[in-house]
């Protein structure tokens, strides 16, 4: 009961933020490259952009240069890029295709696609120092977890990695409200009908703070507030379980003039039609939902001050296929990850001002963005 001797709790309008060095220092991102993208699920690469055998390529993982790889069983596979010779880095290009094997430029170490050391020069029989045959899986690359979902390979570079139900699978459900929401969309048959890359000049965590609110959208986007009238409010619909922002009464789809789409997914069920839904899968993914097509976001944090985003839009295979114009759809979101991306881009410099040092303030729309700051403070230890 509240008397006028206690007066009622109220939550402060205004809370902290990190401080600007958790943005600019390499000491801060040298440990988040060992304690989150080392520790986490990765998300790598679009599976079929490995489609045939001895297709591979090369991912950067914290400090570990990662191999994707698809066997001749099929199978996606992830290595160490390191041969177990002398430690040479095995493959050199971002990506490519392979016969059969995968060769060290070094001293000509080869390995099969399924990781196994096959042949080594002048060691015909590979017999170890006690003349037994030496053993090809334990002289062969050195494995790294590696799990398919929504049609991408995720690769987890800890000895014991987490669950991937509960941590990846678990944020999706968290945001949708039930574990198979997000089913309908079918994203492992959808294909890719542009990629577009992001070279941005900002710390990766400016990013997801960006994507975790709106109170932006209503001063940088107004293509994307003209299609979900709810977000010129300033109001992450991000926030809420299971809350998908609505298209305007004139929007007919999810495209640059609000003209109309293709038609809806096939298992997009009526009440997700019409509707915009937003997740984080932390560290480093993006999920855009909308009736007839994905947007898919990857970050791949190069250093304190420059991250790497790769954005996919996925429709139907059929969409693609026939060639079919997805320009004003891709241009839709094109606009708002270049507006996010120029915004993040004029934060950065002020992470090491002064005027920072002590970080700056969430306005109630945005504190949620605290979670994340305890998360990370979680992971990397209390680095105020
Ligand atoms: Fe690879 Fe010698 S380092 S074969
Ligand atoms: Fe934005």
């Amino acid at each position: 009961m509240t008397t006028a001797d206690t007066p009622p709790v109220v939550a402060p309008a205004l809370i902290p933020t990190l401080g600007g060095r958790w943005y600019v220092e390499e000491r801060i991102f040298a440990s988040e490259q060992e304690r989150i993208f080392e520790q986490m699920w990765f998300c790598a690469v679009r599976s079929s952009d490995l489609a045939d055998a001895g297709r591979f390529k090369k991912v950067q993982v914290g400090r570990e240069s990662v191999l994707i790889v698809r066997g001749r069983d099929g199978q996606l596979r992830a290595f160490l890029n390191i041969c177990r010779h002398r430690g040479a880095m095995l493959c050199t290009e971002d990506e490519g295709q392979v016969r059969r094997n995968l060769r060290c430029p070094y001293h000509a170490w080869t390995y099969g696609l399924d990781g196994k050391l096959v042949a080594a020069p002048n060691m015909a029989a590979l017999k170890d120092e006690r003349g037994a045959d030496i053993d090809r899986v334990a002289y062969g690359l050195v494995p790294v977890a590696l799990r398919e979902w929504l049609g991408y390979a995720w690769v987890c570079l800890a000895d014991d990695p987490p669950s991937f139900e509960d941590s990846v699978m678990g944020a999706v459900t968290e945001r949708l409200g039930s574990p198979t929401a997000i089913d309908g969309y079918e994203i492992d048959t959808l294909r890719v009908g542009r990629r577009v890359v992001y070279d941005v000049a900002a710390n990766w965590k400016l990013i997801v703070e960006n994507f975790m609110e709106c109170y932006h959208c209503a001063t940088i986007h107004p293509e994307l507030t003209e299609v979900l009238p709810e977000f010129a409010d300033g109001l992450a619909a991000q926030v809420f379980v299971g809350h998908g922002a609505e298209f305007g009464p004139a929007i007919s789809g999810f495209t640059i003039d609000g003209s109309a789409g293709f038609d809806r997914l096939p298992g997009v069920s009526p009440d997700q039609d019409r509707r915009y839904y937003a997740i984080t899968i932390k560290p480093t993914v993006f999920v855009n939902l909308v009736p007839d097509h994905i947007i898919f976001h990857r970050m791949f944090p190069m250093s304190a001050d420059r991250t790497i985003v790769e954005c996919d839009w996925l429709y139907t295979p059929d969409v693609v296929a026939e060639g079919r114009d997805v320009s004003r759809s891709v241009e839709l979101f094109h606009r708002v990850n270049e507006q996010d991306f120029e915004a993040c881009e004029r934060t950065q410099p002020a992470m090491s001002s002064r005027a920072y040092r002590d970080g700056g303030v969430l306005v109630p729309a945005e504190h949620h963005i605290s979670e994340f700051h305890e998360w990370l403070h979680d992971c990397i230890g209390d680095e105020r």
